[in-house]
């Protein structure tokens, strides 16, 4: 099985702002998102792309990932040339609509041989109703899409659904959200928590999306990391379990069956799948429940 790679805590950068980039290095997230997108006014969108190369030359451990502007638009382009030059990790799109919008930006980059991997945002009622056949690009390496991230304050925007503390009104899309990237077997990472004083209200906000089955969050703030982390990793009470079925599985005793009974419960081999699925990620996640 391949070892999943972990994105409990996505952390948005603004490409402008050098501060902040420089202590990326220094911070617990798994992945930076380098924004050169909205968190970066239009008059500064070519000093933002100039920093970029700086902090690429002294790269961090984590996963490394450009947010561009939209292809279709004036500064789209040139980021994405640029983009390619670093070779991230992987290129973040926003404002995705429609598979072209992933395939476009694919074939860019088979014209040259980075192996870098695309993202895609869900920010766009379009998104939302396309949201399955963008998803089912998952299934195809060529496409290059391995993660979808929701994009929660435009959907808002461009919905007009009242934000509540308790997102009420996002819950039924989110989930779609979920369920699509499953389907096309991609990570799928929640939306920004825009209050990161409230790390009450945040720590509700990572369990109940790990809860929905979501990978991780996208982030603003380094406070917002280790809640993150601590939220999507798996407890010691849920790696025993899976440790448990993994033993029993493995008795010589059980080795034919399909089903087995582990204190009273029945556990059948998906349970297994489950449980393996569930140690690998733990194993990439060091460092979280003490
Ligand atoms: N990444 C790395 N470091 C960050 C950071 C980020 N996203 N946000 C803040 N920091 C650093 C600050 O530079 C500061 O460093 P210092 O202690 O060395 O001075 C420290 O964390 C504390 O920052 P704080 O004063 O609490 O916040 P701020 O007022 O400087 O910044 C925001 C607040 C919201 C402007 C800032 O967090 C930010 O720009 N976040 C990302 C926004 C973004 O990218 N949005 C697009 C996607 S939604
Ligand atoms: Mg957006």
């Amino acid at each position: 099985m391949e070892t999943p790679r972990p994105r409990r805590s996505v952390l948005y950068v603004p490409a402008v702002n050098e501060k902040a980039l420089s202590k990326v290095a220094s911070l617990a997230c798994d992945a930076v998102i380098v924004d050169l997108e909205d968190a970066v006014a239009p008059g500064e969108k070519a000093a933002a792309r100039d920093r970029l190369a700086a902090f690429f030359a002294a790269r961090p451990a984590c996963e490394t990932v450009i947010r561009v502007n939209a292809l279709s638009g004036e500064w789209g382009s040139e980021d994405f040339r640029i983009a390619m030059e670093l070779a991230p990790d992987a290129i973040l799109l926003p404002k995705v609509e429609a598979p072209r919008d992933v395939l476009e930006a694919g074939d860019l980059l088979d014209e040259s041989d980075v192996p870098t991997k695309l993202w895609a945002m869900v920010e766009t009622p379009r998104a939302m109703l396309n949201l399955g056949a963008i998803a089912e690009l998952g299934r195809d390496p060529a496409a290059r899409l391995t993660c979808l991230v929701a994009g929660t304050n435009d959907l808002v925007k461009e919905t007009g659904v009242l934000m509540t503390p308790d997102r009420r009104y996002l819950m039924p899309w989110l989930m779609q959200m979920v369920l699509a990237a499953r389907a096309g077997r991609l990570d799928i990472l929640d939306g920004v928590s825009n209050d990161f004083r409230d790390l009450a209200t945040f720590g509700r906000e990572c369990a109940e999306a790990a809860a929905m089955g979501f990978d991780g969050k996208t982030l603003i703030h380094p406070a917002q990391i280790e809640p993150a982390n601590m939220a999507f990793s798996p407890t010691p009470a849920a790696v025993a379990e899976a440790e448990k079925i993994v033993a029993a599985f493995a008795e010589p005793g059980n080795a034919g069956k399909g089903v087995i009974s582990i204190d009273g419960r029945m556990v059948e081999r998906l349970h297994l799948e489950q449980a393996e699925r569930l140690l690998a990620k733990g194993s990439a996640q060091k460092g979280t429940h003490p």
